[in-house]
């Protein structure tokens, strides 16, 4: 099917290839591998390098990108790869999604991180944009020199900056976006002003924006007060862009409004789609349906030791844990060699829940494994937890805190957080291992 973003593709990348400036195409190399381990992205040869491991799978990331694909067919799709890739690891999903079809480009937060995506893809998808969300913003010649020599795409994010890029001739070097704010009131150039800017890009016979683009405060509602506000605008800003720009791309959905794309119109209203959190896999609020989602990455760490707490006795920090006194029998406990230096928040003391898997009992392998659920018993500390286990629990056992059999909504809402927060807590001493699949 020809979309408004396939026809308008070949006239982006013309224009893309004229902006990517200074820097050769042998300067734009690949991250190397040993500068990805220094980052802690690959496996060290310390003996205790697995006490911890976040495993990515690259059938449920390209699954997941082809699933959200089907649900919004003829759109294109802008991966939100900002916070190291919500956690999981912003190289590695840029690698792995980079020939995927319909793909829009990438999306970051900062400027920083637009250049670690550049590198990453280096020469051969020199042409695919890099979109530059909040980092562009406020809006400076030394941004415009750094999006230049990267060949990023700045999404221009307040009205103060506009009149900076303009200003500046920003326009002549680079491709760009704007927000405009219609209704969630964080970035944004103000509604209002629309018709004003988008005339002021013609009169001063600028190049079009690549993009034009609003974000939702209440995606999972659409139904919202606010929600009413924001659509109603969009569809005006929609019909002021394309009457004036019609190769201008138009995006407005998160995984949220992909999940509830009838209601937000997105394949009538816009053609890019930028999901985050439900390309990683996790459904883009509590309960709401899987369609086909599969969690991308497993945080597992070792059992570090097992022991038996007696009827009366504590264990961890500030003895918050306490086995009942009238207890009749001890109680199993591991501990296992992850803590909150690698991401695991505090706020699940107590309360945290953990999937205990062995695969040996009295020393010897089963052959197959079994599994307990338990409960994080006393507080999180730096490198390590105590966590509820089996009498067969033994040492080198893996206990899971993030996985395809855990609900990461419930978790969260555990710690009293969202799963955005879980996953981007994740720290960089916890060794990224890549498989195939689960
Ligand atoms: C502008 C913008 N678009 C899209 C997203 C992706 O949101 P989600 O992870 O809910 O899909 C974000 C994430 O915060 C965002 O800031």
């Amino acid at each position: 099917m020809k979309t408004r973003f396939s026809q308008g593709k070949a006239r982006f990348l013309e224009a893309v290839e004229s902006d990517l400036p200074s820097r050769s195409p042998s300067q734009r190399s690949r991250v190397s591998r040993s500068s990805l381990m220094a980052l802690g992205h690959e496996l060290s040869q310390a003996p205790d390098a697995n006490r911890i491991l976040a495993e990515l799978s690259l059938s449920a990331l390209t699954n997941n990108y082809r699933s959200i694909a089907e649900q919004v067919k003829g759109l294109a799709i802008l991966p939100m790869v900002k916070a190291n890739a919500y956690g999981h690891d912003l190289s590695w999903v840029c690698e792995t999604l980079s020939n995927e079809s319909n793909l829009y480009g990438f999306g970051v937060a900062t400027l920083e991180e637009g250049e670690r995506v550049r590198r990453t893809l280096g020469p051969r998808k020199h042409k695919l944009p890099i979109i530059v969300f909040s980092g562009a913003t406020p809006w400076s010649i030394e941004a415009e020199d750094f999006c230049a020599s990267y060949g990023l795409t700045p999404v221009i994010g307040s009205y103060e900056s506009w009149n900076e890029f303009v200003k500046l001739k920003s326009s002549k070097r680079l491709g760009y976006e704007i927000k405009f704010n219609t209704g969630m009131n964080r970035l944004g150039i103000p509604f209002e002003l629309a018709t004003q800017v988008l005339s002021q890009i013609q009169k001063l016979e600028m190049p079009a924006p690549h993009g034009v683009l609003s974000h939702l405060a209440c995606a999972e509602e659409p139904d919202h007060s606010v929600s009413h506000q924001q659509l109603k605008r969009f569809r005006v800003l929609r019909r002021e862009v394309l009457s004036r720009f019609s190769q201008s791309f138009l995006h407005l959905g998160n995984s949220a409004a992909i999940w509830k794309a009838k209601q937000w119109e997105l394949t009538e209203l816009t053609d890019v789609v930028r999901p985050g959190l439900a390309l990683y896999g996790i459904v883009p609020f509590a309960g709401a349906p899987r369609r086909g989602l599969e969690p991308v990455l497993r945080l597992k760490a070792r059992v570090l030791t097992v022991g038996k707490l007696k009827a009366g006795e504590s264990i961890g920090y500030g003895a918050q844990f306490k086995h009942s006194s009238g207890a009749t029998a001890p109680l199993p406990y591991a501990i296992i060699g992850a803590g909150y230096a690698d991401g695991v928040l505090r706020s699940l003391s107590s309360v945290g829940q953990v999937r205990v898997v062995s695969e040996r009992a009295g020393g010897k392998k089963l052959g197959q494994t079994t599994e307990f659920n338990g409960r994080i018993l006393g507080r999180v500390s730096m490198d390590m937890i105590a966590v509820e286990c089996s009498k067969t629990t033994q040492p080198g056992d893996w206990a899971e805190l993030i996985g395809p059999e855990l609900d990461l909504w419930a978790q969260a809402a555990l710690a009293g957080t969202i799963p955005y927060e879980l996953l981007t807590s994740l720290s960089i001493r916890v060794p990224r291992n890549y498989v195939a699949s689960f």
